[in-house]
């Protein structure tokens, strides 16, 4: 698979196009992260936290659900200037998002947080190894890595175990949990009513589309969580 280098252009690029079928532009319900989200929020309320700062928000899609779901405090960053503006769009407060490279400490001065989500961004940094190291120990964090390839991932994970092994030295992981990736990319009823017409000879494709897919063979993500180590 041909891959596209790791620069907030590629993503600037991204986010204007919306991404496939404007994936990127959705309300979060209708995401196909919901599954994912609704993960990372049950794993934040395990860690009791009550400031959370959102490394690689993007669009704001997380944000969007978190304010409704929560009544926990919320900051986000990005390293693209696209995705910054349209999560400030979409949450009507630009203040509560920023422009910043996770690698990089000085993003991560002044801020308060006892709480970092960094859901599919991990494998899209080469070295996202220092963007961890970067955050303050004792923090709860709760991360979701993908177990699939794409053209923006620079590595993906087969099992709990290889996660483990990659970020078990810089975060005492308490919990890995897997949620399969949805068929759709938007999980409008609409859309699920067209892809069941579309597919109906199809048992492998109606099988996902019910929610029974395979996890190694159809994709989907490990969501890990525990507190970030002294480092
Ligand atoms: C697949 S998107 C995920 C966005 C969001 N976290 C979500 O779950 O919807 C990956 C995001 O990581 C951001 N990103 C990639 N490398 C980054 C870096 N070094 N610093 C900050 N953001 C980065 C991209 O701009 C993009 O918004």
């Amino acid at each position: 698979m041909e891959k596209l280098p790791q620069v907030p252009q590629t993503y600037d690029e991204m986010f204007t196009a919306g991404g496939s079928e404007g994936v990127f532009d959705l309300p979060y319900a209708r995401s196909p992260y919901y599954p994912m989200f609704k993960a990372v929020i049950g794993a934040l309320q395990r860690g009791k936290v009550s400031r959370v700062l959102e490394v690689g928000c993007g669009t704001g899609t997380f944000a969007h659900m978190f304010r409704e779901k929560t009544e926990l405090a919320y900051r986000g960053f990005d390293f693209s200037a696209v995705a910054i503006e349209k999560a400030g769009q979409r949450f009507g407060a630009p203040g509560l998002f920023y422009r910043g490279d996770a690698t990089l400490a000085e993003t991560y001065i002044g801020q308060i947080y006892d709480a970092i989500v960094c859901t599919e961004v991990l494998e899209h940094i080469e070295n996202d190894l220092l963007a961890v190291s970067q955050w303050a120990a004792g923090t709860w964090c709760v991360c979701s890595v993908p177990n699939y390839d794409a053209d923006t991932h620079v590595r993906h994970f087969r099992t709990a175990e290889e996660v483990a092994h990659r970020y078990g030295h810089l975060i005492d992981i308490d919990r890995i949990e897997t949620r399969r990736k949805p068929f759709l990319n938007d999980l409008s009823v609409g859309h699920w009513l067209q892809a069941v017409k579309w597919n109906r000879y199809r048992p492998d494709r109606l099988l996902w589309l019910l929610g029974l897919s395979s996890f190694e063979r159809d994709g989907g993500w490990f969501i890990f969580s525990g507190r970030k180590r002294n480092s």
